[in-house]
């Protein structure tokens, strides 16, 4: 494994140059988005692509994200175009939206691990569309992360992740979104938001009118959509979300049976060691939530006391991970 620094906003040509002849070759690269680090390869490479599921350990029902430079790229992998995916295209790319809508045949059976669908995205990263544009390929990239882990905002956490797994990382700093991006299908009509993200429901419904929440389609089969199967991204400690009045008491009780305890805090007025004072907006939260978490594991808490988040839509994405995150194992 290589680690290549990059400029975030100005990249050197000659470093993607290199990382795009390694995905030419079909292997690994990992490099930056807005969301979170990808683990990239040549999306209509069937061969290239499985070794993205043998270095997650990622199972193979669950679909990856193409990477595309701009709305010509998704339209050569999408079977259709319709109306609603201009729309959202105009409105949200490049951006932490991701679009599924019929797959063409040249996207292998791995990417979209058999559905009928492709998931498609323009990220907001001078570092990613150049890679794309000089690759001249469509990007296959899930967060570059073992499946169970958390996603990594940084080239550290890859590293540490995947080790010699990834054949390159592009490491440009920090990501700057810091949870992954929205999921809406327009193969369903109305649209069906498949993963909450930093573009809330109500940005979504604002463009193309009613979104429906997975939860709430009508009839839904007992097996949750693709989006839902990405289950959990946890820190190794457990994570336990507590109410701001709660925060102290479970500390103490978590303590007293003798175990490290780290907390994300808010408005509780609680400090102390392990425990991190938060953002207050949405925004700000989500760009430090995954650091924060991989900082009190490498702190090594063996518990994470979260304060619950607020209720309001711009928080969505940020209490869809902290409750997958807190969900047990099993
Ligand atoms: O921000 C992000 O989306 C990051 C960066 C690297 O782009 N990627 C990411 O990928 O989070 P991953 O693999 O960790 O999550 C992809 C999500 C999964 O929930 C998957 O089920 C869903 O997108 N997905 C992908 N293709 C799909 C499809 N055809 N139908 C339904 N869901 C799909
Ligand atoms: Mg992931």
């Amino acid at each position: 494994m290589r680690i290549v620094q990059v400029d975030p906003t100005r990249p050197d040509p000659r470093a993607i140059a290199d990382a795009a002849l390694v995905l030419r070759r079909g292997e690994l690269v990992a490099f930056p988005t807005e969301t979170v680090y990808g683990l990239g390869a040549n999306a209509l490479d069937p061969a290239a692509v499985d070794r993205i599921y043998a270095a997650k350990g990622r199972p193979a029902y669950n679909p990856i994200i193409v990477h595309v430079a701009d709305a010509a790229g998704a339209r050569a992998v999408a079977a259709e175009w319709p109306e609603r995916a201009e729309r959202l295209a105009a409105a949200f790319w490049p951006g932490p939206l991701t679009i599924v809508l019929p797959k063409r045949p040249i996207v292998p059976d791995g990417v979209t691990a058999g559905l009928p669908s492709v998931g498609v995205r323009v990220p907001a990263h001078p570092v990613a569309l150049a890679l794309i544009t000089a690759a001249s390929m469509p990007i296959a990239a899930p967060s570059a992360n073992r499946s169970t882990e958390l996603s990594p905002t940084t080239a550290d956490h890859v590293a540490r992740s995947l080790g010699n797994a990834v054949d390159l990382i592009l490491d440009a700093g920090p990501t700057r979104v810091g949870i992954e991006s929205t999921v809406v299908d327009l193969t369903r009509d109305p649209p069906v938001l498949l993963r909450p993200g930093m573009i809330s429901i109500t940005d979504l419904e604002r463009v193309v009118g009613p979104v429906v929440g997975a939860g709430r389609v009508a009839g839904e089969a007992a097996r949750p959509p693709p989006g839902k199967l990405d289950r959990h991204n946890s820190p190794r400690a457990t994570l336990v979300l507590a109410g701001a009045a709660d925060v102290a008491h479970v500390m103490d009780r978590e303590r007293a049976r003798g175990r490290r305890v780290g907390a994300l805090v808010l408005a509780s007025p609680l400090r102390g060691e392990h425990m991190i004072e938060m953002p207050a907006d949405a925004p700000g939260y989500a760009a430090r939530l995954y650091e924060s978490l991989h900082a009190l594991d490498d702190a090594g808490c063996a518990v994470i006391v979260v304060e619950r988040v607020a209720g309001g839509r711009e928080w969505d994405g940020i209490r869809d991970r902290l409750d997958r995150a807190a969900r047990p194992p099993g």
